[in-house]
Formats: structure tokens, sequence, C-alpha cells
């Protein structure tokens, strides 16, 4: 049986951003994707203006928000940190766990991806867990094992209870803010592993769950990305930044 997954389209605004530009750069896009009632969109703005995007986005029941990051722990001394119970108390619904640039800045290792994912559907928030090579395990043949010890961290903390409940997203890292996206047939056969593995705990999960591509994704590129078989979506950097951008991706995905 196929499983129809409808298109999610994540923007991830990083740290940039003003509360005059979340107005701005909103209203537009929620002009511009007025009418696409067949994809999920979800903003995910820095913690500072989530409850503000919340407020923006609340009459739009297919725009969604989303944090960047969240402990891994519920409550306590963790100074600076923003527990998942926060983030669904701002109104968020997704949480991106594990993006590369919080392995590579904040050491998160695969185990600490995992349990974050988990104490995001411990909340009944819908985690993003994110995996991805370097350029140089890409080039030392290594991609299929990184990214298969990436997932298999999360696949072994969720189990065959919560796993359904995760969105993945292969985000290469060479691929990330350098404008060199991966090509169709390369995000395809590193999504198709990524299925395969889940599938390897719970065949149902394999045909649910979203798997999203994530680097250098623009208004051009996407469409061909997301016709893959095994591309649910996409999550969004720079081009999220850029209104004309970012409706052109969500009407990709239509
Ligand atoms: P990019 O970032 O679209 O700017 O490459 C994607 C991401 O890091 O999520």
């Amino acid at each position: 049986m196929t499983e129809v997954r409808q298109k999610m389209i994540v923007a991830n605004w990083k740290m940039n951003g003003a509360f005059d530009m979340a107005y701005s750069l909103l209203e537009e896009v929620l002009d511009g994707t007025r009418n696409l009632d067949r994809v999920d969109i979800v903003i995910c703005p820095p913690y500072v203006y989530l409850h503000y995007v919340a407020q923006l986005i609340a009459a739009n029941p297919r725009v969604s928000l989303g944090a960047q990051n969240c402990s891994e722990h519920s409550a306590g001394a963790y100074t600076g940190e923003v527990s998942s119970s926060m983030l669904k108390d701002a109104g968020c619904k997704y949480v991106i766990c594990g993006h590369s640039e919080r392995r590579q800045y904040h050491a998160e290792t695969d185990a600490e991806v995992a349990r974050k994912t988990v104490a995001t559907i411990e909340q009944h928030l819908a985690p993003i867990t994110c995996v991805g090579e370097t350029l140089e395990e890409r080039q030392s043949g290594k991609t299929r094992m990184v990214v298969e010890r990436q997932i298999d961290a999360v696949l072994e903390r969720c189990g065959r209870e919560l796993i359904d409940q995760v969105t993945f997203a292969y985000e290469p890292v060479w691929a990330i803010g350098t404008g060199r996206s991966a090509t169709p047939d390369e995000a395809q056969d590193v999504h198709r592993i990524i299925r395969t593995r889940i599938g390897g705990l719970s065949e149902r999960a394999a045909a649910s769950c979203k798997i999203l591509y994530g680097g250098s994704v623009t208004g051009d590129n996407a469409a061909a990305v997301l016709s893959q078989a095994d591309v649910d979506g996409c999550l969004v950097g720079g081009a999220s930044l850029k209104s004309a951008q970012f409706i052109e991706i969500c009407k990709a995905a239509v």
C-alpha cells in the first residue's frame, strides 16, 4: 500500500530576523501562499520571535510554528536553555532537532539529538530531526555509514512506538548555505537509505514518515528535488528569508 504523504516546507530562519522583518516577510509569505492548501508550511524563527510569529500566523491554519532547537531536559537549572513544554506554550507544533549547525557548533551528539527528539514527542510536539554527512565523509565514501549511524540513534531511542512521529531531514552539510544543492538523484539515494533503515524497525513508520531535503534549496531547484519518490518536502534556510523565493518553493510542493 502506498501512503500519500503531504509535502512540507519548513522555513529555518536560523539567527536572522527582527520584529519588523518578521512582520513584513510573513505578510508577503501568507499572501503568496494563500491558495496553497495541499502543503504544510512551518515557520521556525529564533526563540524570541516565536510568540510574535504565533500571533501573526494564527488565522492561517495551514501555516504552523516551529522552533530551531530545544533542551533535552524538561525544567531546572539550565541557564539559557528552553524546554519543549515552553515551546508548546509559545504555540509551537514542531521542533528542529540536531541541525548540523547544532552538531557542529554546540557539539550535539547523536545520543543527545535522539534525547531531544524524544523530549519533543513527550510534549506532543513533532520533531524534525536532521541528519547528514560532511563533504569529507561523502568524498571518502562514508555517506551511508554516517547517515545510518545518526538515524540508528533516533530509532533506538524512539522505538517502534514513537518512531512514526518523527519527521526526518536529510541535510548534507556540504550543501548547507553553499549554493551547491545535492542533485535530485543524490538526495533520493540517501532518502531511500533513510526510509529503508526506518523500515527495519517499523514498516508502517517507513511508509508514513516524512523525509525532507535541506541544503541550498531555492525557487529554481525545489521542484526537481521534490519530484523524487522519497522526498516529502524541504527544510529551507537562506531562501526562507526571501519571500519571493520561499513562495516559489511552496508552490513547487503542491
Ligand atoms: P540553506 O540552509 O537552505 O541556507 O542551505 C538549510 C538549512 O540549514 O536548514
